[in-house]
């Protein structure tokens, strides 16, 4: 029943090796000129090796340090030393990654962002306000900060609604299961608060971003709009847009842009998001563009012009430098500021260190993937906290902090007595790791089948209807 973890097997010093040289590859075919898909292909083999690198040793890879000591690692692959470690995680809009193989220290982001924590009280006040039972995300704190949350729930008890609004980079056509996180809790909050929500899909960042085509980038964005719309929003309540058609159509959202742009230097973004002198125009002003639905007269289709109605972002952690840059720039130009509800990342199948990755198909359970293909994802690469062999896990049990099929679990499964049994027969050693991601597989291919159904229903013409603009149901 042990897990083969590929990295365990090479030692960190030949891993190392095989970096650097790989390294080398790819500036000599980008010197070279040579063909995109190669040079492509030379950088996922280098992406690849750096994750496994990190697997290995807990450490970052870097050029011209060899790994130390320490780098050694576990039976298991279990990073050592990493546990318990935090101050080194990195987490920005472009970069996450720890060396704890439990994931990112949550608490620790809170204090150096500066938000709250969502803790019982916040979670019960909730369910008050909304009448229904919390979400299994916030029940298990998956969303786990936030920022005035309760100026929002103040508000709403007063009868003054809110709206909701987040968003996708559409880098690719594939989809993955973390990339749904927030777009299911999203859904659920729509539906328990009965308020309007905008999704942004910024085609016009990836193709700042990546080398990609503006046409591109753009199919990317109705193509990742048909799995958004398959999370099962309610088109009356629902206006999904992308910036290169939104932008230009709306001299409105563009107002909110040109003011923005006006109230922040290119100082600031530079300390918020670290862009340097060699950075294109186009991405030191692009954090304008994603401040702007945050402000409610960016719709005036749907909000008759208003701008001081509450707006509420869920995202994942890592996006909030955009939004402190725009909690900072509201007040300075009439608005109020956007309330916040903070995600943790999902999980890479290798391990915690890194959250999942589209670009690295085998870290990754994709929304188009077929059952077996799921099966099989699970099986061989799903990172295990269990023990090399039967005899032993019986003995001492497994690790389930470490265990990327119970954090999958903990994400998927809705019925909290039945995942803390699972979690209690995994420690204890009586459930083994095939038998726990045997219950995984069972629990994530109705879910992405159902999903691959309900897409199936999304036509061309229902996509048009999200995302033309129009009034929403919405009571002011
Ligand atoms: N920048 C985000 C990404 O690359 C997309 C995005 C735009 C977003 N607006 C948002 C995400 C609001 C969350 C909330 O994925």
């Amino acid at each position: 029943m042990t897990d083969s973890q590929g990295g365990a097997a090479t030692s960190p010093m030949e891993l190392y090796e095989k970096l650097t040289a790989q390294g080398e590859e790819v500036r000599g075919l980008k010197t070279a000129k040579a063909e995109k898909a190669e040079v492509e292909a030379a950088v996922q083999m280098l992406l690849k090796l750096k994750v496994d690198y990190k697997q290995t040793t807990g450490q970052d890879y870097k050029a011209g340090c060899p790994p130390s000591e320490n780098a050694a690692v576990t039976d298991n692959g279990t990073a050592a030393g990493g546990v318990g470690a935090g101050g080194d995680d990195t987490v920005d809009p472009w970069n996450v990654s720890t060396t704890n193989a439990k994931g990112v220290d949550y608490d620790k982001l809170i204090v150096r962002f500066g938000s709250s924590k969502i803790d019982k009280e916040l979670v019960d006040r909730v369910e008050k306000v909304s009448g229904q039972k919390p979400h299994r995300f916030l029940r298990r704190g998956k969303f786990f900060s936030h920022r005035d949350m309760n100026q929002v729930l103040d508000a709403y008890e007063k009868q003054k609604s809110f709206y909701l609004y987040t968003g996708r980079g559409p880098s690719s056509e594939a989809m993955h299961v973390g990339h749904l996180i927030p777009f299911i809790f999203t859904k659920w909050l729509q539906d328990v608060f009965d308020i309007p929500l905008v999704i942004q899909l910024t085609d016009d960042e990836k193709y700042l971003w990546k080398d990609l085509s503006l046409e591109d980038c753009h199919r990317f964005a109705v193509e990742n709009a048909k799995d958004i719309i398959a999370c099962g929003f309610d088109v009356n309540k629902t206006f999904i847009f992308s910036d290169l058609e939104y932008m230009g159509a709306s001299s409105d959202f563009y107002r909110n842009v040109v003011k923005v742009q006006k109230h922040v230097t290119f100082n600031q973004v530079k300390g918020i998001f670290g862009f340097t002198d060699s950075d294109c125009i186009g991405k030191i002003s692009f954090p304008a563009i994603q401040a702007a639905p945050s402000f409610s007269n960016s719709f005036p289709q749907i909000f008759g012009g208003r701008k001081d109605i509450q707006c509420l972002i869920p995202c994942a952690i890592d996006q909030d430098p955009y939004f402190r840059m725009t909690r900072d720039v509201a007040p300075r130009i009439g608005y109020p500021k956007p309330a916040l509800l903070h995600s943790t990342f999902f999980p890479a199948l290798q391990g915690a260190q890194t959250k999942m990755s589209a670009s690295d198909a085998n870290s990754s359970i994709f929304l188009t993937d077929t059952p077996k293909q799921i099966k099989n994802k699970i099986n061989k690469h799903a990172f295990s906290g269990g023990k090399d062999t039967v005899e032993e896990h019986r003995k001492h049990g497994g690790n389930a902090d470490v265990d990327v099929s119970f954090m999958y679990l903990t994400f998927f499964l809705e019925d909290d007595e039945q995942l803390e049994k699972i979690r209690q027969d995994y420690t204890s050693g009586n459930l083994l790791t095939g038998e726990l991601k045997k219950l995984l597989i069972e629990t994530l291919q109705p879910i992405i089948t159902q999903h691959q159904e309900r897409r199936k229903q999304v036509t061309d013409e229902t996509v048009k209807q999200f995302m033309t603009p129009r009034p929403l149901n919405f009571k002011i």
